[in-house]
C-alpha cells in the first residue's frame, strides 16, 4: 500500500480521487480498496447509496487515518455489542423500560452503595443526601478513589452540565442540579456548569442565536438552585470554548479514532461531521487545565461528575483518553431517570408537556395534571382498593414521593398504608400535590430574584480565591 491520494466526500458518489486534507491508503494501482471492491461491481447495480456504504465500511474496517495516540484499553468492550436490548439508553434517547443493573453491566461502572453512602455521610458529617439514602444516584465510577483522596486532605472539584433544549425545565431536570448543590455544600469543592448550547444547536436544528438564548434562559433556572457564586463558574460552550480548553479538546480529539466514536455514540454516515466532532467539548471540563482562571498550579486537581446515566458514553471516552494524555480520569456518580407522569419507561419527555410537572407550572396545572395522568398503581374502586392495596412498582405518585419527600418516616408510613390498601390514590396524589406546589413555587420565587447581573456575574471567567474554604 503507498499513500498517494486523499479522499472528499464527494468521491462517495462521484468516485475516485479528489483533493481534500486527509490522506488514505492507496493500493498500488492507485485506488483504495472500498473504490476497487465498488468497480468490482455490476454497473446497474450501482446506487449512490450502496457506493455509499461500501466506501464507508472499508474506512471504518482499515485503519485508515493517522493516529498519534496509542489506542487505550477501552473500559467495556460492550459498546459495540448490537445484542438486543428492550430499553434505549444514550445521550440522545432514553426510552423502553430501564433495567438499571442490567445498564451497569453493559457500560461498566459499579453499583454505588450502602457502604460507600456512609462514607459519604462520615466525610461530610451531614446526612446523605435523599438522592443518595433513596438510590436515584445508583452507580459511579472511581467515587471511592475521590473519598480516599478527600480523607488524605485533597480537595476536588464538580462538573456537570446541562444542553440547553427548551426554555422550561422539569423537575427531572433539576434532578441532577439539586444533587450537585447537596455535594458542593457538603465537601465545600468548586463547581464548573457546562451549557452546551453548541450541542443542542447541532442536534435540534436550532439556530446559534436560539442555543444561546436558551442557554442564559437555563443558567438562571440552574443559579436558582442556589449554588453558591463564590465557588461557581457556569460557562457557555460560544462563549468560553477557545484557549486552554480548546487545546484539550484537541488533545482529546487526537486520541479518538472515528472507529472508536461510531463504536461508542452509534454515529453513522448520514450524521453530520458537528455531531462527530461535539464529545471532545463534553469531554475537556474534565481536566482542571481547561480552566486556567480557576485551577492555574493545581493542575492535579481530580474531578468528580454528577450526571444522568444516559451522558456515561462521553466520559467513558474521556476516561479513555485521560491517562494517554497525562491527565486523571473524572470520577462520575450517575443517576436514574425521573419517570414520566404515564409512567416508568424512560425519562420525562419535553415534547409531551402533559407527560412532566414543569417548573413553570401553576399550582392549578400540577394539581390537574397529577390528578389526570400519573399512573397509579391504585385499584379502580375504593372498596378494591380496601380488599387489594397498591402496586407500590408501578405507582408513579409513590415513585415521585420518594424522590422529593425527605421524610424518610412519612414515606414508609405511606407506602405501609396505600401499598396495604388503608390509604386510597386521592390521598397519596393529594400529599403529592402539595409537595410539588410547594417545591415549584419555591423554584418560581427563587428564580424570579435571579437577575441578568447575576447571571453575568457567574458566567464571568474569573478567578474563586475562596472556592475550598
Ligand atoms: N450533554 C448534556 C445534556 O444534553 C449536557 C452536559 C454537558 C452535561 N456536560 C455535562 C451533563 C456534564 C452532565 C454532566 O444535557
Amino acid at each position: 500500500m503507498v499513500c498517494l491520494g486523499r479522499i472528499c466526500p464527494d468521491m462517495l458518489i462521484n468516485g475516485p480521487i479528489d483533493a481534500n486534507p486527509y490522506s488514505i491508503r492507496l493500493n498500488s494501482d492507485g485506488r483504495t480498496d472500498a473504490v476497487a471492491a465498488i468497480s468490482a461491481q455490476p454497473p446497474e447495480s450501482f446506487s449512490a447509496s450502496l457506493l455509499r456504504s461500501l466506501l464507508l465500511r472499508s474506512l471504518l474496517q482499515s485503519d485508515t487515518f493517522d493516529e498519534s495516540c496509542e489506542s487505550g484499553e477501552m473500559e467495556n468492550e460492550n459498546e459495540t455489542n448490537t445484542e438486543p436490548v428492550e430499553a434505549e439508553v444514550n445521550p440522545w434517547e432514553v426510552s423502553g423500560k430501564i433495567d438499571y443493573d442490567k445498564l451497569i453491566d453493559k457500560f461498566g461502572c459499579q453499583r454505588l452503595d450502602q457502604s460507600l453512602i456512609d462514607r459519604v455521610h462520615r466525610l461530610t458529617s451531614r446526612p446523605p443526601h435523599v438522592f443518595l439514602r433513596r438510590g436515584v444516584f445508583f452507580a459511579h465510577r472511581d467515587l471511592n478513589e475521590i473519598l480516599d483522596a478527600y480523607e488524605r486532605g485533597d480537595k476536588f472539584y464538580l462538573y456537570t452540565g446541562r444542553g440547553p433544549s427548551s426554555e422550561a425545565l422539569h423537575l427531572g431536570h433539576l434532578v441532577p442540579f439539586m444533587f450537585t448543590k447537596y455535594l458542593q455544600d457538603a465537601f465545600k469543592v468548586p463547581l464548573v456548569i457546562q451549557l452546551t448550547d453548541d450541542e443542542k444547536c447541532m442536534w435540534k436544528n436550532l439556530s446559534v442565536e436560539e442555543s444561546q438564548r436558551l442557554a442564559r434562559e437555563n443558567a438562571k433556572d440552574i443559579i436558582a438552585c442556589g449554588f453558591d457564586i463564590t465557588r461557581t463558574f457556569i460557562f457557555s460552550d460560544f462563549d468560553y470554548v477557545g484557549g486552554a480548553f480548546y487545546k484539550n479538546m484537541v488533545k482529546v480529539s487526537k486520541c479518538v479514532t472515528y472507529n472508536k466514536v461510531v463504536g461508542i455514540f452509534g454515529f453513522t454516515g448520514e450524521d453530520h461531521i458537528g455531531k462527530v466532532s461535539f464529545p471532545p467539548v463534553q469531554a475537556v471540563p474534565s481536566f482542571p487545565s481547561s480552566f486556567p482562571h480557576l485551577f492555574s498550579g493545581k493542575e492535579n486537581l481530580r474531578c468528580l461528575i454528577p450526571c444522568a446515566i444516559d451522558q456515561d458514553p462521553y466520559f467513558r471516552m474521556t476516561r479513555d483518553v485521560a491517562p494517554r494524555i497525562g491527565y486523571h480520569k473524572p470520577a462520575l456518580i450517575e443517576s436514574s431517570f425521573f419517570p414520566a407522569l404515564q409512567g416508568d419507561t424512560g425519562k420525562m419527555s419535553a415534547s409531551d408537556p402533559n407527560s412532566a410537572i414543569y417548573v413553570t407550572d401553576t399550582p392549578k396545572e400540577i394539581k390537574d395534571k397529577i390528578n389526570k395522568y400519573a399512573f397509579t398503581g391504585g385499584q379502580d374502586t375504593k372498596e378494591k382498593q380496601r380488599l387489594y392495596g397498591a402496586n407500590l412498582e408501578v405507582d408513579i405518585p409513590v415513585k415521585y414521593l420518594s424522590f422529593f419527600l425527605d421524610d424518610d418516616d412519612e414515606l414508609e408510613y405511606i407506602k405501609q398504608e396505600y401499598g396495604s390498601g388503608r390509604m386510597l390514590t386521592f390521598d397519596v396524589k393529594k400529599r403529592l400535590i402539595d409537595l410539588l406546589t410547594e417545591l415549584v413555587e419555591r423554584h418560581k420565587r427563587a428564580r424570579a430574584t435571579v437577575t441578568e447581573e447575576m447571571v453575568d456575574a457567574f458566567m464571568a471567567a474569573r478567578p474563586l480565591p475562596s472556592m475550598f474554604s
